[in-house]
């Protein structure tokens, strides 16, 4: 079991999960339809500790012989984005066991350095199946996926099948993301979180909203505090967090070790930048409208060349559109990037916007 000593720094410092270091404590939310191949290595070049795919189905990994349909959603590039945690979804104890080990016959997915599970979705079609956020209702078979998970990562490390053998050198660890509770009256974080630490899990996050709240109302630190206080391994806070303030305040409010940040990195990815240098005491400065231009071009260039010029710039559309937001005229040049079709179409818009924050009329 990992202990947390005191850090020099309670707002910023390394993280040991398992045997994984982590160079710091800021770690980028799993976002479905944004933490992908290419928006992970850019939050990671600015300063995330940690990144995480979004959800992928495991038993949808187990039915995808050559991992084709899964690809898109399981791809990482070790050499731009390492720690990566893969996130898997799903019910069946067996279909982790056996879409952990496919995972690692991969040469590239094998590099992944955690598998995360997702107890937390609150999405009715992932639900209705006893998956996601519905697990935090039949917290046996939550364990039972625990201990699957850990067993097939243990496995793979050659350690044998003892779920005790999770906390040594070789075995990769395994997280659990998940809520508050399922709703107001079933509030079981905490003991949830004692579960998952007694199954094998190495860490936490903790999202400080039932599944009735889905993404709204405000989220509740005072559950991060109580299972922060409940269990030893590391736990990250989630829910809220959108500036420094809000950084600072849940640390010393919680105690907690990490912070996981979801939609204010989007079309931010510089918040970790900033947290990283302010929590560090040092002075930020904001990117320049050049800085922020260059990194939406880096951005759709790696979309299209991921999915393909049409699927890169359509699923790029939203990204801009959270990029764009708080600038000058926002609502215009959003207005515009949505009817962009392709890249030339996007350059033209992206031009046009530099050049009016530059020389607004
Ligand atoms: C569009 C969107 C997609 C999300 N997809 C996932 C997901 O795939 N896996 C997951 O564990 N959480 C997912 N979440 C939840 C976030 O990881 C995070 O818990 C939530 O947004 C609260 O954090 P925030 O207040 O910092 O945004 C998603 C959230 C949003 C807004």
């Amino acid at each position: 079991m990992t202990t947390t000593p005191s850090p020099a720094n309670p707002y910023l410092h390394p993280l040991t999960i398992g045997h994984l270091e982590i160079s710091n404590n800021l770690a980028l939310a799993p976002m479905a339809g944004t933490t992908d191949a290419t928006y992970r290595p850019i939050c990671h070049g600015l300063g995330a500790g940690l990144v995480v795919t979004e959800l992928v189905s495991a038993r949808g990994i187990t039915y995808d012989p050559d991992l084709k349909r899964s690809w898109r959603y399981l791809e990482i590039t070790p050499e731009a984005e390492k720690p990566v945690a893969i996130q898997l979804f799903g019910a069946d104890p067996d279909d982790f066991y056996r879409a952990i080990l496919k995972i690692h016959e991969n040469p590239i997915l094998s590099q992944c350095d955690l598998i995360d599970i997702n107890m937390g979705c609150p999405v009715p079609k992932v639900v209705r199946g006893g998956e996601g956020s519905a697990l935090m209702k039949t917290p046996d078979i939550a364990a039972r996926v625990i201990e699957a998970s850990v067993r097939a990562l243990a496995t793979i490390a050659g350690a044998g099948a003892d779920v005790s053998s999770a906390g040594s050198a070789a075995v990769k660890p395994l997280t659990v993301k998940f809520r508050k509770g399922w709703d107001a009256e079933s509030v079981n974080a905490v003991e949830f979180a004692q579960i998952c630490q007694n199954a094998g899990t190495a860490a936490i996050t903790i999202h400080a909203r039932t599944r009735d709240q889905f993404y709204s109302g405000k989220a509740d630190w005072e559950i991060i505090a109580a299972v922060k206080a409940a269990v030893q391994i590391p736990v990250y806070g989630n829910g809220d967090l959108n500036n420094l303030g809000d950084a600072r305040k849940m640390i010393d409010q919680t105690g907690v070790d990490g912070l996981m940040i979801g939609r204010a990195a989007l079309g931010n990815p510089w918040i970790f930048d900033q947290l990283q240098t302010e929590l560090g005491g040092g002075i930020w400065s904001p990117p320049s409208a050049a800085e922020k231009a260059a990194m939406m071009r880096r951005h759709v260039y790696g979309l299209s060349q991921h999915l393909g010029e049409f699927t890169g710039v359509t699923e790029m559309r939203k990204q801009l559109a959270a990029y764009l937001r708080g600038t000058r005229d926002a609502a215009h040049w959003k207005n515009l990037a949505m009817q962009a079709k392709t890249l030339a179409d996007v350059e033209t818009v992206l031009n046009d916007w530099l050049d009016f924050q530059q020389n607004p009329v």
